[in-house]
């Protein structure tokens, strides 16, 4: 492989070769090709795509360039999720010990928040003492006792993604779907979950604004992850309206745990049960999805998914009994009029949380871990005149009002109740 050539092939449009298309993976990972030459056939492959199986090929090598695990000798189905991100979004938090509580094995790798998006890693700092850097032979162990883990990415899984993606950062490639779905799979299929579950989101909170683009993004991570031997479902979810009634990091552990208890807000509740339906029915828990959720429900009601949360904390060095982090300055923000709640717009919140300190804008700062914005009044609730839409939770009481007025504006009341938010728009299987 000539690696000029190669970018020629793709700047013309042309299909790549599998051994030519393996060798560029390899030299992105080892580190033999320039960044100027691996940019140009990133721009390359933006602008005239890849085909089905050139994507297929290209995450198969991403994956092989680190680790991958394997997962045989447990005796339960494997099974993770990925969501494509989103504000308030703490699902894997009470997913992955519910999944356990069914009967799944849930080894999951997860990210930090960046931007408008939450990270998993991030929300379990905020309990005390809790562990995400394990090594392998942890993590394994951990999965086998609890039936789920939740760590960060090692250096070494699929460490051509973390070269790639950079590049990608820095040269407007990031939107491009088979490069997207490259760089999803290759991680998630080094993980070694037999059963993958996409949470792929759409609107303004959401990495794809509209619905068609969350498909056709839902569609390539399928096809991917079938022609790599998975066990693929997708749920296309509607996130222009922030996920439950918290964002930020402890204020999202404490509703998580709400759920886990048998409690917390509906929609985080039922995509919570949703989720857990789906990956334990495609891992053939279940012979039917509505056994599936019959189940989750009652794992939930009985403490049985608790109990998971509790052994893999307890395994990962967590204490759910310290008290969570807690913001120095609380501040109502109050309804400018008495009305209807017909939309909370996911971004607005999702940027003020960032700015109370919530959040990262570049990825090396520290989030405040207890700043966010909890109480969120949801869409189909009444609320009267200078009652609170919410409450900023920040370092300091300056910080909280410097953002008040922005809070307001994510709010739009009505003088009649809204129809009924649909959730889960599509499923693809
Ligand atoms: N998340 C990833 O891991 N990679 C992408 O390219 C986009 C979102």
């Amino acid at each position: 492989m000539v690696p000029q050539w190669f970018i020629e092939e793709k700047r013309d449009g042309r299909e790549h070769d599998e051994a030519d298309l393996r060798e560029w993976v390899r030299g992105v990972a080892e580190g033999t090709l320039p960044d100027y030459q691996i940019a140009a056939w990133l721009m390359a492959a933006y602008l005239n795509g890849l085909s089905p199986r050139e994507t297929a090929v290209l995450t198969d090598a991403m994956m092989r360039s680190g680790d991958c695990l394997e997962w045989d000798d447990l005796p339960r189905p494997t099974a993770d999720k990925h969501s494509t991100g989103g504000v308030g979004d703490k699902i894997s938090l009470p997913l992955a010990p519910l999944c356990a509580a069914l009967g799944l094995a849930v080894p999951m790798i997860s990210g930090r928040g960046l931007g408008l998006t939450g990270g998993t890693l991030d929300k379990l700092e905020s309990i005390h003492g809790f562990n995400v850097r394990l090594g392998v032979a942890d993590f394994r162990r951990i999965v086998a006792e609890a039936g789920c883990c939740m760590i960060g990415q090692t250096d070494r899984l699929a460490p051509a993604d973390r070269r790639l993606y950079a590049l990608r950062d820095v040269t407007a490639t990031v939107p491009s779907i088979p490069l997207i779905v490259a760089s999803i799979m290759s991680k998630k299929l080094a993980e070694g979950a037999q059963t993958l579950l996409f949470d792929v989101k759409f609107g303004s909170g959401a990495f794809m604004r509209t619905p068609g683009r969350a498909r056709a993004l839902a569609e390539a991570l399928i096809a991917t992850g079938r022609h790599l031997g998975r066990n693929c479902r997708a749920l296309l979810t509607d996130m222009d309206q922030p996920l439950g009634r918290t964002v930020g990091n402890a204020l999202e552990v404490r509703e998580a745990l709400d759920v886990l208890r048998g409690g917390g807000p509906r929609d985080v509740r039922h995509l919570t049960v949703e989720e857990a339906a789906h990956m334990a029915h495609a891992a053939g828990r279940f012979p039917s999805l509505v056994e599936a959720r019959a189940a989750a429900e009652r794992a939930l009601g009985n403490g049985a998914a608790l109990e998971r949360f509790r052994a893999m904390s307890a395994a990962q060095g967590g204490d759910l009994d310290a008290p969570l982090p807690e913001a120095a300055a609380r501040l109502e923000v109050p309804a400018p009029r008495a009305g209807w709640v017909a939309h909370v717009s996911a971004e607005t919140m999702g940027r003020v949380a960032l700015r109370l300190g919530a959040g990262r804008q570049a990825a090396e700062e520290t989030p405040n871990l207890a700043a966010g914005v909890d109480a969120i009044r949801q869409q189909g609730e009444r609320v009267e005149a200078g009652a609170p839409l919410c409450v900023l939770c920040a370092a300091s009481p300056e910080r909280a009002r410097a953002l008040a007025d922005d809070a307001r504006d994510a709010f739009t009341l009505a003088d009649t109740p809204p129809p009924e938010r649909q959730l889960i728009r599509e499923v693809l299987q």
